[in-house]
């Protein structure tokens, strides 16, 4: 199937976006013990320019959640297929997400990594789509809000294609 697509947010764009999310998040965790949560596999890429950027020392851990539905929205039925390794108690977790659209996946994780009491959970998400949220659920970081589209590349896939993208596209219809 050949889609048609055309470039939303290029490199250059999203590196220096994904850099003040960094500098804002090392100012805010200054001084604490953070452990980056990545969700697969989605966030694998901007979770590694982000780390990098990070002035504040952390661990890396990441989850893997499974949605079943059409594919293209997530429903209501959630299962994770990996969980975290670390102990999160006590310590501040920011959990980075590729993108967030109804909210349903992400309000499933908190409310799962609540329980294990952490200090502090924050959500860091380089798009939020809050056009179609259906759960509460609110990003403490973001890198771009998005009205409306599918967007792919730069870890976002469309059934496994165009994750390693460097740029962000969004599909045209
Ligand atoms: P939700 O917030 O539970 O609806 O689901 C978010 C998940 O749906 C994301 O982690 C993505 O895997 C996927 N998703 C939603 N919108 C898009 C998109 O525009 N492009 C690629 N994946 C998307
Ligand atoms: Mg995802």
């Amino acid at each position: 199937m050949v889609l048609r697509k055309k470039v939303l947010y290029s490199k250059e764009v999203i590196d220096q976006r994904v850099k003040d999310l960094a500098d804002v998040i090392s100012r805010d965790l200054e001084g604490k013990e953070v452990v980056l949560v990545g969700v697969l596999n989605g966030a694998f890429i901007f979770m590694a320019d982000l780390a990098r950027y990070l002035k504040v020392p952390h661990s890396v851990d990441f989850t893997r959640l499974a949605s079943y539905g059409s594919g293209l929205v997530s429903s209501g039925s959630i299962t994770v297929t990996k969980d975290i390794e670390t102990d999160i108690e006590g310590k501040e977790v920011v959990v980075v997400e590729d993108i967030i659209d109804t909210g349903i996946t992400m309000a499933f994780l908190r409310e799962r990594l609540e329980k294990r009491r952490p200090a502090s959970i924050r959500i860091c998400t380089l798009i939020d789509k809050k056009q179609r949220r259906e759960a509460s659920i609110d990003a403490d970081y973001v890198g771009f809000d998005l009205d409306e589209g599918f967007i792919v590349g730069y870890g976002l896939d469309f059934d496994e294609r165009f994750r390693c993208l460097p740029d962000v596209y969004v599909i045209e219809e």
